[in-house]
């Protein structure tokens, strides 16, 4: 059913298969040898198991430590791809190269499509606007179906954007902006209805939380969402927690999933198993059911066809492969996507941002001072140890966390392009590049904290309210 599917068979040898399964174990022990925090024991767990089934799946096996394959019938004959160590889904983005994750090799992994030249022009030709530069730097640089969309822009056919955020925390990082800035130019420019989905429901199934506290967390993280600038009358953002029990088309649409989907359907997209909860197993429904219009029968007036785009990063990918093969079953349009690359936690692409260490990334709460101390501390540098070095053989862009963040934060391409050419060359030093971003991050996050100050209560109960124009012609 799914290209993750496919995959799994197809991408690595088993020897291949086999030695990362022996790693992660080893990883597992030890971080419970160090009683390491609960979430990344589990985290790491969880990824052994998608490994194990992932051998499974390739070897017809079960894998077993110290017996290394010899002979195996392939599942499928699916074609082998280049290995990597990069693994990406919805709870887990890993890699080991400072580089980040190799985008190109997973669009061919997921059978997406990369967002190459001629898709951005004809996005600037239809819609008469130069492309943002999230879409000229190939930040988001995959995509399904965007050619259908400005098929239905031309001819004036309806379509909406639907994107969303699981609320583990009070504090967002700028990692988290990305879709959501992404998401108010896309609104702007095609001047369409948006839904966001705020899954206090899936936090509350994974993490240590109360529904109460899951729930909170969804309030502060819609103030900070608002605080993007989304054209209030035309966004609905709304709870799981609240919004599940009040909508009978929702809740009709997540059971025709529901019907739809096998449990060996889901177990092979997100790697579940037998000891995870129910309210895990069922949850993709929740996050599916959004792409299909008559989930909101009060902003589209009962209508079914109206196809939805959905912006996020590529690690939600597998929630809406499962959505795009269930569609046509219930007699819906399949959503488009918009994918993302990861913004890189500030020690660099290996290592995850996490909301538990505020090292790891800028929050959108961080004063400027904060910025400041933790750019210089922690920004991994792709610079030279010593001065004389570094002016002799320059700095590497491709790893330096400083250049990366200013990729997605400095609109201003030619300044962009001088910063690149002198620390290339060894003219810039780390500490300047930090301090170039440091310049561009203080302003930004400031002024977001002051448009959030400005959410109010009635800015809050807005977005909330159903929305009530005709958004189905
Ligand atoms: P969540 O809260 O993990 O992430 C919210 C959005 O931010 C993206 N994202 C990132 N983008 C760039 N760099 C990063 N480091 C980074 N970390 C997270 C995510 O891809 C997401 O777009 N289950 C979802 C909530 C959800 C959703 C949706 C997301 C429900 N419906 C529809 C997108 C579209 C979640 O927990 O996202």
């Amino acid at each position: 059913m799914s290209n993750r599917q496919n995959c799994d068979s197809g991408c690595l040898s088993p020897l291949e298969l086999y030695e990362r399964v022996t790693t992660q174990g080893d990883k597992v022990r030890s971080l419970k040898t160090a009683e390491a925090p609960k979430d990344e024991i589990d985290t790491a767990v969880k990824l052994l198991l998608s490994l194990k089934l992932m051998y499974k799946a390739t070897t017809g096996q079960d894998y077993k430590a110290g017996s290394p394959p010899t002979d195996f019938t392939p599942i499928n004959n699916a074609p082998a791809i280049t290995e990597d160590d990069d693994f990406v889904d919805p709870w887990t983005v890993q890699t080991s190269s400072a580089k980040g994750v190799d985008y190109d090799k997973l669009i061919v992994r997921f059978g997406s499509s990369k967002i190459d030249k001629e898709l951005i022009n004809r996005i600037e030709r239809v819609t008469g606007q130069k492309p943002h530069h999230f879409l000229r730097r190939g930040i988001f640089f995959s995509h399904r179906d965007m050619n259908q969309i400005l098929d239905a822009y031309e001819n004036k056919k309806p379509f909406y954007l639907y994107t969303g955020r699981g609320p583990s925390s009070e504090a967002m990082h700028v990692g988290h902006l990305i879709p959501f800035i992404f998401t108010k130019w896309l609104q702007e420019v095609f001047d369409i209805p948006l839904v966001i989905q705020l899954t206090d429901d899936e936090k509350y199934l994974w993490k240590d939380l109360t529904v109460e506290r899951a729930y909170e967390y969804t309030i502060e993280n819609a103030k900070d969402i608002i605080a993007c600038g989304f054209d209030i009358n035309k966004t609905f953002i709304f709870s799981d927690l609240d919004y599940l029990g009040m909508s009978p088309g929702f809740y009709k649409n997540i059971v025709k999933i529901q019907k739809h989907v096998t449990f060996n359907q889901v177990k092979g997209i997100f790697g579940f198993t037998d000891s995870d909860c129910i309210g895990k197993i069922s949850f993709p429904a929740i996050q599916a059911a959004p792409s299909f219009s008559s989930t909101f029968p009060q902003i589209f007036k009962g209508k079914e066809d109206i196809q939805c785009l959905i912006p996020c990063a590529i690690d939600q990918d597998p929630y809406f492969r499962m959505t795009r093969d269930v569609a046509p079953r219930l007699g819906y349009p399949k959503p488009a996507l918009l994918h993302s690359v990861f913004f890189p936690a500030l020690q660099g692409a290996q290592t995850k941002m996490s909301a538990s260490d505020p090292n790891s990334s800028i929050f959108l709460a961080d004063t400027p001072k904060q910025i400041k101390t933790k750019i210089n501390k922690h920004a991994f540098s792709g610079g030279k140890d010593t001065i004389e070095e570094h002016r002799k053989y320059g700095g590497n862009c491709d790893v330096d966390v400083s250049y990366m963040y200013l990729t997605f934060f400095l609109e201003d391409d030619d300044k962009l392009e001088q910063l690149k050419q002198a620390y290339t060359s060894g003219a810039l030093l780390t500490g300047e590049l930090k301090k170039a971003l440091i310049e561009t991050l203080q302003p930004l996050i400031a002024a977001h904290q002051e448009r959030r100050k400005q959410v109010t209560n009635e800015m809050q109960a807005l977005a909330q309210a159903l929305i009530e124009e005709d958004h189905g012609e």
